[in-house]
């Protein structure tokens, strides 16, 4: 694997392989010295022009777990026009040595211009860009679930039947949408719920069912129920009358939670805005697999930075 831009082009097995190798990584994390010598010597830069906690530290702490020099960088408000920006940026960090670049950007499309661009012969993750795709995300989503499903015996398998509902703001979220891809290739059965105002035009070509109707959703008894963060950043119009109809039509809130399976699995990506999507009886729960996503989110990007940069050069 060179780059890791998209859910959407990963095959079954590269997927498998990838939770398979971050369930060694995870084994590590168990260890009293968490540190693997893997990437000793290699550069990764994170290059963030967007803001963001859980996966700039993430990408940070998976990164010093395998040895690699780490540079972050925030270049978030830069005010040259965007694609000299990023062309002047990634020729300096050319310039610098880095190995490994992990980019989030708010235009979609960013992380594939900078893999396809020449102006730097480093492999390019993508941490999120504008509404597209997540994909590093997505991946410690599926880890999680395959962990919560299958436990101790999940190496070698995908999430085949396994039924997943993703709520929200789906519209705006470049999680939901490496989610589709990634859980349909993996073999689970994956529902959207949303307000109509907040679900894409094109959906005819995504592997989903649609509903808008929380209620009936739950009350068909998934296995999972991905509820996603209301962007308001991203919103220019009015896509919902106000956060009180939002919760009370699309919301988990204590009454949906508890007519939820006892074994459900509770899931948000964070930055989580409680009391809006989500109640915090509902995800401060055991249901809840909040923490363990962002746990495991370093197993996953400790096995796609071995994946990307392993014994490509140099070894
Ligand atoms: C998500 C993102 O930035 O796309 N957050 C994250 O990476 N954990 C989702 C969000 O911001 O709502």
């Amino acid at each position: 694997m060179r780059h890791l831009l998209s859910t959407r082009d990963l095959s079954r097995d590269e997927a498998i392989e990838l939770l398979d190798i971050a369930e060694d990584m995870a084994d590590v994390q168990l260890r009293e010295v968490k540190k693997l010598p893997t990437l000793r010597g290699r550069t990764v830069v994170n290059l963030f022009f967007e803001d963001s906690t859980r996966t700039k530290v993430s990408f940070e702490a998976a990164a010093k777990r395998l040895s690699a020099d780490v540079i972050s960088f925030s270049a978030k408000g830069s005010s040259v026009s965007k694609g000299e920006s990023l062309k002047d940026t990634a020729q300096t960090l050319a310039a610098i040595g880095a190995d490994a670049v992990v980019i989030r950007h708010g235009s979609s499309g960013a992380p594939l211009v900078l893999a396809q661009s020449g102006w730097i012969d480093a492999g390019v993750l993508n941490a999120g860009d504008g509404t597209h795709e997540h994909p590093t995300q997505a991946l410690l989503d599926a880890f999680t679930l395959r962990r919560r499903i299958h436990g101790r015996a999940s190496r070698g398998r995908g999430l085949d039947g396994v039924t997943v509902t993703i709520v929200g703001d789906i519209l705006h979220s470049r999680v939901a949408r490496s989610n589709v891809w990634l859980l349909s290739t993996l073999g689970a059965q994956v529902s959207l719920v949303a307000p109509p105002t907040l679900l894409p035009v094109d959906l005819a070509a995504w592997p989903v069912t649609v509903g808008y109707d929380l209620d009936a959703a739950i009350d068909a008894d998934p296995d999972a129920v991905m509820m996603l963060r209301i962007q308001l950043e991203r919103m220019q119009a009015a896509f919902f009358p106000n956060s009180r109809e939002y919760s009370r039509a699309w919301g988990l809130d204590d009454e949906r939670f508890a007519r939820l399976r006892a074994d459900s699995i509770v899931m948000h990506p964070g930055p989580m805005n409680r009391g809006l999507e989500i109640s915090s009886r509902a995800a401060d729960s055991p249901q809840s697999s909040v923490l363990e996503q962002v746990a495991n989110g370093v197993s996953v990007r400790m096995a796609a930075l071995y994946l990307l940069l392993s014994g490509e050069k140099g070894e």
